[in-house]
């Protein structure tokens, strides 16, 4: 069936499963070992109900919010997705420039395609970053410097990848490995994908990690800079080195991956701006609860204290709405902002997030609630 006019993320999702190379798709699609924690992150979200009311004075909805300290139309920000520029020709610029025009912010991940200058040139407006911790802390400190000479001044710090899950499509897709058989196998997924091979593929080179060229100079493909990605993950992190983070970036510092309400607390003690509740979009630890179950007991254990965000599972802005009823003050979309670019460009993208705030304000005047400030958990039916 032909979708002329794609409405909700899923249509979107199903635009991008048609354009993109299988291996792609998948990457994107898919989470770590049997995909339950996916599967709960969306679930949990679908199970929580709200209550309606009405004859309230709703005449005047305002979705709008600040987020890190930056004004935003309606509490989202797109959340830091590698390879990017992967799913669209220099997704990351395309992203960024939809994303600002909507009134959100969008944040760039350590391996994006598109470099910070690349990306810096199309926002207009300063953007988020986000970074990993790597073994070369030199190189850490030079990535730290040049986001902050393109005017980044939230640093979303990753903290749940001390080694990359493992994810099984990818492993089915062949992605890592090499030889004969793996070559047939992407050329049979690519082969379909004329569209995609003249867009992204040809136009949209060159296709490496814009972020890490000065990194690894020697990288002449993707794979070369995988090896040096996998060889840099660096597991013996602890809290010592965020507060060594800390003392160096002098912008908002966001801790992204935290699942527990002590390690909420810890990062409250070290410093942190804030913390973006998440369990990488199901992508890390399979058996770990969905970012929403978790949201209330870390909310109410740091209090005000530290800007709540969280990501995973949120579809729609009556999600949005439930994940701030349920604590957060904001939260991250990562597949769905993806899945309409890849699907239906930077247009399909705007339409997407004009959508998520419609729908929000509709949830708001329906749930009898004008300011996002004010909603809380006296809106969760039960
Ligand atoms: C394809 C893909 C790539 C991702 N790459 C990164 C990344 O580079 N850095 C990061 O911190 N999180 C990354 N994430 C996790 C997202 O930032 C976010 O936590 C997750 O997608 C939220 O769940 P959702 O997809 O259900 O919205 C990635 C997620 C996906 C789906």
């Amino acid at each position: 069936m032909a979708l002329s006019y794609p409405a909700t993320t899923s249509d979107y999702r199903r635009l991008a499963q048609r354009r993109l190379p299988r291996f792609l798709f998948d990457y994107i699609d898919g989470g770590a070992g049997m995909e339950q924690t996916l599967a709960a992150n969306l679930a949990d979200f679908a199970n929580l109900r709200l209550r309606q009311r009405v004859l309230v004075d709703v005449d005047h909805v305002d979705t709008r919010a600040t987020l890190a300290g930056t004004e935003c139309t309606l509490p989202l920000a797109l959340a830091p997705v590698g390879l990017a520029g992967m799913m669209a020709r220099r997704g990351e610029a395309q992203a960024v420039r939809a994303a600002h025009a909507a009134g959100v912010p969008f944040t760039l991940s350590t391996v994006g395609i598109c470099p910070l200058d690349e990306v810096a040139a199309a926002a207009g407006a300063p953007f988020w970053f986000q970074l990993y911790m790597i073994r070369d802390r030199e190189a850490v400190l030079a990535l730290l410097q040049r986001a902050w000479g393109v005017g980044c001044r939230t640093l979303v710090f990753t903290v749940d990848l001390p080694i990359p899950g493992m994810r099984h499509r990818d492993t089915r897709n062949g992605i890592g490995a090499h030889g004969l058989r793996t070559s047939l196998l992407r050329a049979s997924q690519l082969l379909p994908r004329a569209r995609w091979l003249w867009n992204v593929g040809l136009r949209g080179k060159p296709l490496r990690f814009g972020c890490l060229t000065e990194q690894v100079p020697g990288a002449r493909d993707l794979e070369g800079f995988w090896a040096w990605v996998n060889a840099q993950f660096d597991a013996s992190v602890t809290w010592r080195d965020i507060a060594w983070l800390r003392e160096r970036w002098k912008g908002r510092l966001l801790l992204k991956g935290i699942l527990d309400a002590e390690d909420a607390r810890a990062a409250l003690d070290v410093g942190a701006d804030g913390i973006v509740v998440s369990n990488h979009g199901g992508r890390q630890l399979d058996a770990a609860a969905s970012s929403i179950s978790k949201l209330p007991t870390i909310a109410q254990a740091v209090g005000a204290q530290v800007e709540v965000l969280m990501d995973g599972g949120v579809r729609s802005g009556t999600d949005v709405f439930k994940a701030l009823a349920s604590g957060a003050r904001g939260v991250l979309i990562g597949r769905p902002w993806v899945w309409a670019l890849a699907g239906a460009g930077a247009p399909g993208l705007r339409a997407l997030l004009a959508t998520f705030q419609r729908e929000l304000k509709l949830t708001m005047t329906m749930a009898g609630v004008t300011r996002v400030a004010d909603i809380g958990a006296q809106h969760l039916d039960g």
